[in-house]
């Protein structure tokens, strides 16, 4: 068994950073075998359950993908596919799937759900997105930072701008302080995470020696950083009615080259966990741009596309980190 087995994952912050550094490595191996077409199997036989109360395209599609690379099945559940929510409550659906299934991901709103999920289903459990954490996407992106840098992990500088109180914000920030690394969370100060992932922050970065800063300021945050990340200013669940206060508070945070050249560093990686508001030219929330006059959100076009953008390869590393995940704790 690996030191893994049997293991829930449904935040950062459960983890010490050997083990989260250990599914790192694992996914590298996983994706070089890929790669080279020596992977070996290792859940054959194993069922997994896939429940999805949002929508998506990477996640889903990321947990197929490795679970059948690795010879197991999954039964993909849709927001309107089972009776969990609306029928039969999240314990006794916890308890049904875990008699069926070796492993059950959840993606929804409630971080408590999926904690409940995993404390009734006696089988792992992923969390696939809440609204306060998205640890499969913090392997993806840390593993796309060291794939891009020469650097060790410890010595990385990433700047995340945009809103910060969600699952990303939070979750980069603690997996930063986790992993001994230098994070800058960039944004108007209402839109910084909340004052206790802040103080758990703060705790790990004693341990692992992390650098943490939490500014207004987009040149200070930004200085040398090897990495710039940002995320939707409107999260999946929040009404269409936020985007006019979102736009005017971020609307200064967007990535744009001149950010990337605050950084003062010419190969700054740019990283985004996708879907993203970049161009107007796709007919993707037309409606939101042209209420507010803007040709992209979050990020322009320009850095999207430029050399500097890294967010298909951080979209891939979602398959092979998340398979490392399944093979760590299920294999
Ligand atoms: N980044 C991410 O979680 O994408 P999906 O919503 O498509 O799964
Ligand atoms: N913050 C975004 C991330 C999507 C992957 C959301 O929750 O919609």
């Amino acid at each position: 068994p690996t030191p893994l087995a049997g293991r829930h994952f449904l935040k950062e912050a459960d983890f010490t950073a050997e083990e989260f550094r250990g599914l790192l490595e694992l996914a590298a191996e996983l994706k070089a075998a890929k790669r080279t077409g020596t992977e070996t199997p290792y859940l054959r036989g194993k069922n997994i359950a896939l429940i999805f109360e949002k929508t998506s395209t990477r996640t889903r599609c990321a947990f197929e993908v490795a679970a059948a690379d690795q010879g197991a099945s999954t039964t993909y559940l849709d927001p309107s596919g089972s009776q969990m929510g609306h029928k039969e409550s999240v314990k006794d659906t916890a308890r049904v799937l875990g008699r069926m299934y070796d492993g059950i991901e959840y993606r929804g709103d409630s971080q408590a759900k999926v904690e409940e999920l995993a404390a009734y289903a006696g089988v792992p459990v992923f969390n696939g997105l809440t609204d306060d954490w998205h640890p499969t996407q913090m392997l993806a992106d840390v593993l796309t930072m060291s794939e891009h840098s020469d650097k060790r992990l410890t010595d990385i500088a990433f700047a995340y701008l945009g809103d910060a109180r969600f699952n990303m914000g939070n979750s980069y920030l603690v997996t930063a302080a986790l992993l001994g690394m230098d994070v800058r969370i960039v944004a108007p100060k209402t839109y910084w995470p909340a004052q206790e992932v802040i103080d758990r922050a703060r705790e790990l970065a004693a341990v692992s020696g992390a650098r943490i800063t939490l500014t207004e300021e987009i040149a200070e945050g930004v200085a040398g950083a090897d990495f710039v990340a940002t995320d939707v200013w409107v999260s999946m669940g929040e009404p269409k009615e936020v985007w006019g206060e979102r736009i005017a508070a971020l609307a200064p945070y967007a990535v744009t080259m001149d950010v990337l050249r605050a950084t003062g560093n010419p190969d700054v990686g740019f990283l985004h966990c996708l879907p993203a508001f970049h161009d107007l030219g796709t007919a993707i929330g037309r409606d939101v741009y042209e209420a507010h006059g803007l040709e992209s959100l979050e990020v322009t076009d320009e850095v999207f596309e430029s050399a500097h953008s890294l967010v298909f390869d951080e979209a891939e590393n979602r398959m092979h980190t998340i398979k490392a995940v399944l093979v760590a704790t299920l294999g």
